[in-house]
């Protein structure tokens, strides 16, 4: 019996989280050095319906009927096999590693679920259309992040740069010059609910004000994909650094992260800003080529606990 296998890249937000929940566009991109990789195979020798789930990454080892129904993971086979109308999984075991920072901003969650959801289709004879493995994982996303805009199950799902609008059709991005992304980690974890809970919080409290400031992140990111689509990289650097200081208007940066941005200016950064949810997590900087080794171990030095080097070529 062959083992099914398939694999998931990580995702950034260049430029829009958070506006991008209340309906202004946000742009992201796979990064495909780290991934999540998930293997199922049969194991004919079990009980009939027995499930084995392994993560080592999260230490967990376990049955599918010991898993909590509220886990990500059980939703990711319930919704999986009610899409195909089966009532349960042959005896199988499901292997999940990655190497995708957890709850970093990374989409390390989605893409669990979409590396979960094309293996296992894949096993039960019923590969998925890439359009019906993004909505199952959005539906999944509701258990991560509370009220996804569904940027992350976009972008991995495709592996393509996007320009997201929440519930308007997919637009990819693409760019004439590629350009290099430093992906620096604060070493904090910083679940994505908890910040996109405070923000709506925030607005229900003072909707203008917050309105006011997606709007002004939705033009900056107006602005950075028409530089994006032109190959004009420099400009980028200065729309970068407009999106954090909105992000530090809305409450989502960190000491850290404002340190670690500042860090990456003043050595050969063209922008630097948060992405993802924010509070922890990473940041991005934006480098050209010559500047790339600099900037890196200055923020190693200040601290990144892990920096990543990614060429968006969109
Ligand atoms: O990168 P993450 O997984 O932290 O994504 C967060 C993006 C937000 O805009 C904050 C939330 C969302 O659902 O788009």
């Amino acid at each position: 019996m062959p083992a099914f296998t398939a694999t998931a890249p990580a995702k950034i937000i260049l430029f829009g989280e958070h506006a991008v929940v209340y309906g202004q566009p946000a742009i992201a991109v796979p990064v495909s050095k780290v991934q999540t990789r998930v293997m199922v195979s049969a194991t004919p020798l079990a009980k009939p319906g027995e499930v084995r789930l392994q993560s080592p990454l999260v230490g967990l080892d376990t049955t599918l009927p010991q898993l909590d129904p509220a886990h990500p993971l059980a939703k990711t086979i319930a919704a999986l096999l009610e899409h195909l109308k089966i009532a349960r999984l042959p005896a199988c075991s499901i292997r999940i590693s990655s190497n995708i920072p957890v709850a970093a901003g990374m989409g390390s969650g989605a893409a669990v679920t979409v590396a979960m959801l094309r293996a296992l289709s894949a096993f039960l004879g019923h590969p998925l259309a890439d359009e019906t493995v993004s909505a199952l994982a959005f539906e999944v996303e509701k258990v991560h992040h509370g009220t996804p805009s569904g940027i992350d199950n976009t972008v991995i799902t495709y592996r393509r740069g996007v320009y997201f609008v929440k519930g308007q059709p997919i637009q990819f991005l693409t760019t004439p010059r590629a350009f290099t992304i430093l992906i620096a980690d604060t070493g904090t974890p910083s679940p994505t609910s908890i910040t996109v809970g405070e923000v709506r919080k925030a607005w229900q409290t003072e909707p203008a004000r917050y309105e006011n400031i997606f709007e002004r992140i939705g033009q900056i990111v107006h602005q950075a994909r028409k530089s994006i689509e032109n190959g004009a990289i420099k400009p980028l650097g200065r729309l970068m650094d407009e999106n954090h200081s909105q992000l530090q208007e809305l409450g989502v940066s960190s000491p850290k992260l404002d340190q670690l941005v500042e860090v990456a200016r003043r050595n050969g950064a063209l922008g630097a800003k948060l992405s993802g949810g924010g509070r922890g997590g990473n940041l991005i900087a934006l480098v050209e080529s010559d500047q790339e080794e600099l900037a890196a171990s200055a923020l190693r030095e200040a601290g990144a606990v892990n920096v990543i080097a990614t060429q968006v070529g969109i």
